[in-house]
């Protein structure tokens, strides 16, 4: 992810540009200055180091799961802003001492939900929020796609020497969840976003929660699920469907998002949106010509957006949060087989 990151701070120069790069492996920090900066950016051996360089105003966080809460404070006590990947941390002890620590530094936190700036996406929220689909009943989100990449352990970027990419995916202990943690995630601010589109942006908080979890690919490799379905019934009586799975993806056109309100429906992917009301004899069909790859540019963009020209983070700490808990939520549910209730509190189940 490091190198999707630098291609899109290249492209949002000179707004920002990279100054220095950490890596535990120093060979992988140097290739990335190098095919990024042609070696301007400084490569440091530890992130003290970094995080002592007056010249860095924010730091952009790209690490394993495990590591992210500790990386995120200590940025935040060195007075850097930070972008950090998901999921924000692993658990609710590390979002209190992260909130606490951004909060007590005044610096900006803004989570790398790189899926929010899907144009489609971008344009649902705005019609939902002059309500064109009036009260909103349902709202499913998918992130789906087959993982035989990881199925063969067959990298789908080759990086320089050092830890292979599923080394800590398949530790329980670093990876922090599976794969609802993990590529779920997405699927989880989706529909927490597209809640409070409906809300003038306003929270629709989740208040209750239940899943099935299911290994059907990953078999002997990953010690967790490969496969998730969460239900999630919002504070405005809307219901949400998660579905997210390595296992299989969607027949197309796999949609990302479908919505049903009172007057219709809207369907999205990376590249289309589809609405249909009620009584219409077709659907209205708006495409863009983007590709997946965009929405990271778009969430740096965002990012400089927060910091330099103070616009309000799409992806705050509080929306990272309560993404967290439902997915606490889902696992304790699956555990427990039973609907789990969200308190309001984001930091506790
Ligand atoms: N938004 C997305 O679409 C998306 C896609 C893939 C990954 N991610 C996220 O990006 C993050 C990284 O995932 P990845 O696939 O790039 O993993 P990766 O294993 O390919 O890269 C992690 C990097 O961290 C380095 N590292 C490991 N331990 C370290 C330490 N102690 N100190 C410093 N560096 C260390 C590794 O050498 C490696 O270069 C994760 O949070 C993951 O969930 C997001």
């Amino acid at each position: 992810m490091g190198h999707v990151h630098a291609r899109s701070w290249t492209a949002n120069a000179p707004r920002g540009h990279i100054t220095a790069v950490f890596d535990v492996s120093e060979e992988r920090a140097r290739a990335l200055s190098d095919q990024h900066t042609g070696g301007k950016a400084r490569v440091y051996r530890d992130l003290g180091s970094l995080l002592a360089d007056p010249e860095i105003d924010a730091i952009d966080i790209c690490l394993p799961h495990h590591l992210h809460a500790d990386a995120v404070v200590r940025a935040a006590n060195a007075g850097k802003h930070v972008m950090c990947e998901k999921p924000i941390c692993l658990t609710f002890d590390e979002l209190k001492l992260i909130r606490r620590a951004i909060d007590d530094a005044g610096v900006t936190f803004v989570a790398a939900h790189n899926n929010l700036f899907a144009l489609p996406l971008i344009e649902a929220r705005r019609m939902i929020g002059e309500g064109v689909l009036g009260r909103l009943h349902h709202i499913r989100s998918n992130e789906v796609g087959r993982n035989s990449s990881m199925r063969t352990r067959h990298a789908p970027v080759r990086l320089a020497a050092g830890e292979s990419t599923f080394a800590w995916r398949l530790d329980p202990a670093r990876m922090g969840g599976a794969e609802l943690l993990d590529t779920g995630w997405h699927g989880a601010y989706r529909m927490l976003a597209l809640a409070a589109a409906a809300n003038d942006e306003q929270e629709d908080r989740p208040v209750e929660v239940v899943a099935l979890l299911s290994n059907y690919y990953m078999t002997e490799l990953l010690p967790g699920e490969d496969t998730a379905s969460v239900l999630v019934r919002f504070a405005s009586g809307a219901q949400g469907v998660l579905v997210t799975s390595w296992a299989f993806g969607g027949p197309m056109p796999n949609w990302q998002f479908e919505v049903a309100g009172q007057h219709g429906t809207l369907a999205g992917n990376v590249t289309s949106l589809v609405h249909a009301a009620h009584g219409w004899a077709s659907a209205a069909e708006r495409s863009w010509d983007t590709v997946h790859g965009e929405t990271y540019v778009r969430e740096v963009t965002h990012f400089l957006d927060v910091l330099l020209d103070g616009a309000t983070s799409r992806a705050s700490w509080h929306h990272a949060a309560r993404t967290l808990q439902v997915i606490r939520g889902a696992y304790r549910s699956a555990e427990e087989r039973r609907i789990i209730p969200l308190p309001e509190d984001p930091t506790s189940l």
